[in-house]
């Protein structure tokens, strides 16, 4: 069995599929790794670090590979070099990719997606949306002090007292949570806010100050996957009233909210921006999926009534090194169910819920039920 790691081709993605120490697991699994050359380097992981750890390195790689790790979709380009019937594993952002899904599909490859990982104990440590997230959330809040022009905690000197920031938290799943907490270790106050009524406890555990519309659509809007469910238009309106009279005395505003196959929802309007205070941030962690704030751009850093809006693509990418390190297990503890001890080979269970989660093409066709085409439903 070999295993490729390729090195990414898509511009702004800094992360790899593999470090030395998930080389050495696979190598336990009976194969042989071949790792694309300068693959890890924007991760900090160099050539001689996986032949170091026994992979080979050279171009090329996916051709006659039985696996392919990456982690984003590979393109058309680099399907060519797939041999028919590879296992190819990445975050394949599906949703609204339908002619991507049927290249995957026309190229015969076993296309897995890992962005849709149940959230089940048993794939907790594959799950990439979690272990990728909670660093986007700490980067959020790091990139925002880095923009602010004063200090995050209260500071009392012999020249003056400087005020603590005024933090808000929108949207608290994995990312909202660890800016909770890296916001108040560096010494903001903290305020939070989301639809699912599970995150109250959440956000006080942490010493965070809790703020939403409790009402009865509330009480019902998880799922039972523990998403959260678009909200009707009546509660978006009061949420809007209640954010917007909170926001005009936030310092810096971090937005997280998202909705699993849907446009992210638009929690901040642009009159909510120029009524903040100039110096004041927003980072737009939803702005590769529709953005949560009215003017937010991806991949810029905007400035409205001198509030800055940040809209940085791929946050997690922007830690790459630890990114690529949790990605790379994630992917690892994946494979160990999708690889059989015994003969060393590739064999997929597919009646586990994980591999059915998670599959999206098989034998030369789309195979996942929310992605397969109307025309052959
Ligand atoms: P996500 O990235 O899909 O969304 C982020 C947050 O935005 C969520 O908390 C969501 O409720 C919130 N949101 C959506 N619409 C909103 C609105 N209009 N206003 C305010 N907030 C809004 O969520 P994520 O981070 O993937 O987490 C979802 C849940 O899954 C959490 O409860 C998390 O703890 C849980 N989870 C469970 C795991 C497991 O059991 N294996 C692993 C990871 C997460």
């Amino acid at each position: 069995m070999r295993i490729a790691i390729a090195t990414e081709t898509e511009a702004g993605e800094p992360r790899v599929a593999a470090t030395p120490d998930t080389v050495k697991k696979m190598l336990g699994l009976g194969a042989e790794v071949a790792v694309e050359a300068g693959a890890g380097v924007k991760s900090g992981i160099l050539d001689a670090d996986y032949v170091a750890a026994g992979a080979t390195v050279g171009q090329d790689v996916a051709k006659g590979a039985d696996v392919v790790l990456k982690v984003r979709r590979p393109s058309a380009a680099e399907l060519k070099n797939y041999a028919k019937g590879t296992l190819v594993i990445a975050i394949m952002d599906p949703y609204g990719n339908d002619a991507a899904l049927k290249a995957m599909a026309d190229a015969g490859v076993t296309a897995m997606a890992m962005e849709l990982m149940p959230r089940i104990t048993r794939a907790q440590s594959m799950d990439v949306l979690s272990s990728q997230a909670n660093l986007a959330g700490y980067r959020a809040v790091i990139d925002a002090s880095a923009e602010y022009g004063r200090a995050f905690p209260m500071m009392m000197t012999a020249a003056g007292t400087i005020p603590a920031a005024r933090a808000f938290i929108m949207g608290v799943g994995v990312a909202g949570l660890q800016a909770i907490a890296t916001a108040r270790r560096l010494g903001a106050v903290v305020t939070a806010t989301d639809v699912r009524p599970a995150t109250k406890e959440q956000v006080e555990s942490l010493g965070a100050k809790f703020l939403a519309v409790e009402d009865e659509e509330f009480k019902n809007a998880q799922t039972a996957g523990g998403y959260a469910k678009e909200m009707s238009k009546e509660y978006q309106a009061k949420q809007a009233a209640l954010v917007s009279e909170h926001i005009k005395k936030q310092d810096i505003v971090i937005t997280t909210a998202l909705i699993p196959g849907r446009p992210a929802p638009r929690l901040i309007s642009a009159a909510m921006v120029a009524s903040m205070k100039p110096g004041s941030v927003i980072v737009d962690l939803a702005v590769e999926r529709g953005g949560n704030v009215e003017g937010a751009k991806a991949g810029e850093v905007v400035e409205a009534n001198g509030v800055r809006i940040v809209g940085h693509n791929n946050m997690a990418g922007r830690l790459a090194a630890s990114a690529s390190s949790l990605y790379a297990k994630n992917l690892m503890n994946f494979l160990e169910i999708l690889v059989d001890k015994k003969t060393k080979a590739v064999a997929v269970p597919w009646d586990d819920e994980i591999v059915k989660a998670t599959a999206l093409t098989r034998d030369g066709a789309v195979i996942h039920p929310n992605f397969v085409p109307k025309s052959a439903a």
